[in-house]
């Protein structure tokens, strides 16, 4: 056991790198091992190379990191270029961010190329602050980040950062030279700007920032940026179409105020739109694919919450939380491809956050609001300030927030309510729909009504303009009230064989019912926000329904039982109401304000009565 040898015996340090490890690397790390020389802070060779591995999610959001840049630089314009050589199997991508941004100057150039170096080192009121975005992200697509940067025309200052190089370096001591300078840019660089790339295939997709007979230098301007990563190794897609794709679609909605604010920004010499997953902003894109009225949601409030900067600290900053509601009436009627594919209204970013202007994320938050699918036709959009990075968890790669338990709480105080309200509503609306809406049929009290027509005294008339184009502007109306799940074809024929139409809407300044008469047709329209809804056609609703399940049980007819059920009864007390109307107000202005004032003091009257 005490053998004096073996406790004297030091193990001998065993560097066990790969051989591929930096060989500069090694030999600095070897020279302190034997030589005892000093340990130096960082060892530069291997610290660059690892850092190659400072997680990005995909190629896009390493890619923002530089368009980031680009903003903050004052940019109008970026292009995010894609470009693919070679041949299937053999191919390489090189990538390359542009920008018309202030530029740099060269001794800022050299000290933004080192690692911590930044023009805004913690600045909480732009994008950058960590002086490390665009070398780790650069790096971690390709092991060579060249940069160009100008502020007079035709001065083109060029630093490259090469990991290989670095490794091969013996001293532990990595100094970057100074910038180069030229007056034309490389060819493989020009050609970026003047040749089509392999995607978008067809090159009249593709608008290229030098058209024939354009100077690129003149283009190119007084001032600008350009990061080049030239032959990547780590990307997330193997073709510049993937990658192309991916970052437009994640682009559009990441940089959506910018977008707005006129920012042009390209991918693969496209012009990406922005899309707003709220769908508060008029010009982004989902606004491009409806034929409905309303094209936007609706704010439903704007909350201004005070959130400490640490749990239980007195320094605190505003963030401010907005609900939107989608217009659910007439969008749950578009097709299920436009709602899916175009409006993208079930991806699931029902909660979006925005950090000085700037999407860092766009998910689901089930714990402020619920996986139900009620939470695909609202949307809760947080505006924070940088202040409040260490709260809301927002990462150096700025990808992504880890909220703070303290935050979580104080979000869910000041919306918690609003949310339960906002859920409970739209379910409400989804259960009516069901109800009234059974595929492309008219509802029981809607046959109902329209049979006895042949029995009613006075018929309904048209006005010879309608008369005229009865056909035309039923083919319309047909489209304004198509249901869920019905085609436009449908619809129509639902609508030319029925004298009455029952609609849903939810509105809380709205009376309790609207009725209309256009076209031959008495349409009638329920609002589910009114007490009325909950306390009387709910009820009746969820009765008929029992009934109608029971019966079924019990093996009788259930649709009789249904055709007469108190909710038959009630919706044909209001459409006789409808019809009633429609004849008196025909021709007689004064009718029908009168009718009108009437409906609105019953309706309010009505609601102060049922929850006072
Ligand atoms: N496109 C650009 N135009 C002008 N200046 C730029 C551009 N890109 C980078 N810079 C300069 O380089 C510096 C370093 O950029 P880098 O992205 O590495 O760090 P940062 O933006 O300061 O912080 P972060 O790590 O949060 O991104 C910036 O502070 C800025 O001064
Ligand atoms: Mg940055």
């Amino acid at each position: 056991m005490s053998n004096p040898e073996n406790t004297t015996l030091a193990p001998e340090p065993a560097l066990t790198w790969s051989p591929d490890a930096p060989k500069g690397g090694k030999a600095v790390m070897n020279r302190v091992l034997k030589d005892g020389a000093s340990v130096p802070l960082f060892f530069a060779q291997t610290l660059i190379s690892s850092l190659r591995d400072v997680g990005y999610n995909n190629t896009t959001s390493a890619i923002c990191e530089h368009v980031d840049n680009a903003i903050q630089a004052k940019a109008t314009e970026v292009r995010v270029f894609f470009r693919q050589t070679g041949k299937k199997g053999d191919t390489v991508i090189d990538v390359a961010v542009y920008d018309n941004g202030l530029g740099m100057a060269p001794n800022v150039l050299k000290v933004a190329t080192s690692f911590g170096g930044s023009m805004n080192f913690n600045n909480r009121a732009g994008i950058g602050r960590f002086g490390m975005g665009m070398k780790t992200a650069a790096l971690s697509m390709s092991p060579v980040m060249d940069l160009y940067s100008w502020q007079e025309p035709r001065t083109y200052y060029s630093m490259t950062l090469d990991v290989d190089a670095i490794g091969r370096e013996r001293t532990n001591t990595v100094e970057l030279p100074d910038p180069t300078l030229m007056t034309e840019l490389p060819d493989e660089l020009a050609d970026l700007f003047s040749k089509p790339l392999s995607f978008p295939a067809s090159a009249s997709e593709q608008s290229l920032m030098v058209e024939k007979g354009d100077d690129l230098d003149d283009r190119l301007g007084a001032h600008g940026t350009i990061i080049y990563m030239p032959c990547c190794d780590r990307l997330t897609h193997a073709t510049a179409r993937t990658l192309a794709e991916h970052a437009m679609k994640e682009m559009a909605r990441v940089y959506r105020r910018p977008i707005e604010e006129g920012l042009k920004l390209y991918v693969n010499n496209r012009l990406v739109e922005a899309f707003d997953p709220t769908y508060a902003m008029a010009g982004a894109r989902h606004a491009r694919f409806l034929d409905t009225p309303e094209k936007t949601s609706r704010l439903m409030f704007a909350k201004k919450v005070s959130i400490p900067l640490r749990e239980h600290g007195a320094e605190t900053d505003d963030i401010v939380i907005r609900l939107y509601r989608l217009p659910i009436e007439q969008w749950s009627t578009l097709t299920r491809k436009t709602l899916r594919n175009d409006l993208q209204v079930f991806n699931g970013l029902t909660v979006t956050m925005l950090r000085n202007d700037r999407e860092v994320f766009a998910g689901a938050m089930p714990d402020l609001t619920t996986r139900h699918t009620v939470t695909h036709w609202y949307r809760v959009q947080i505006d924070f300030p940088g202040e409040l990075d260490e709260a809301f968890g927002v990462a150096a790669n700025k990808q992504g927030v880890r909220l703070k338990g303290y935050v979580k709480e104080a979000i869910k105080k000041a919306i918690g309510d609003d949310i339960t309200t906002i859920n409970d509503e739209i379910k409400r609306y989804q259960g009516a729909q069901a109800s009234a809406r059974k595929g492309a049929q008219p509802s029981a009290a809607e046959a109902r009504a329209t049979d006895a027509d042949l029995h009613q005294a006075k018929p309904l008339e048209l006005t010879p303009d309608e008369e005229a184009q009865v056909e035309a502007n039923l083919k319309t109306l047909a489209i304004a009230l198509r249901r869920d799940g019905e085609t436009d074809e449908e619809a129509f024929a639902r609508v030319k064989a029925s004298k009455y139409l029952i609609e849903f809407k939810h509105d809380e300044y709205w009376p309790f019912y609207h009725v209309e008469h256009r076209y031959g047709r008495v349409i009638l329209t329920i609002n589910t926000a009114h007490p009325f809804f909950e306390h009387l056609y709910e009820p009746l609703r969820k009765l008929g329904s029992t009934q109608a399940s029971d019966d079924e049980d019990g093996g009788e007819a259930p649709a009789a039982e249904a055709q007469d059920g108190p909710l038959v009864a009630l919706e044909l007390l209001l459409l006789s109401l409808g019809r009633a109307q429609a004849q008196v107000t025909a021709q007689n202005e004064d009718a029908r304000k009168i009718l009108e004032t009437l409906r609105r003091e019953w309706s309010e009257a009505y609601r102060v009565q049922l929850t006072a």
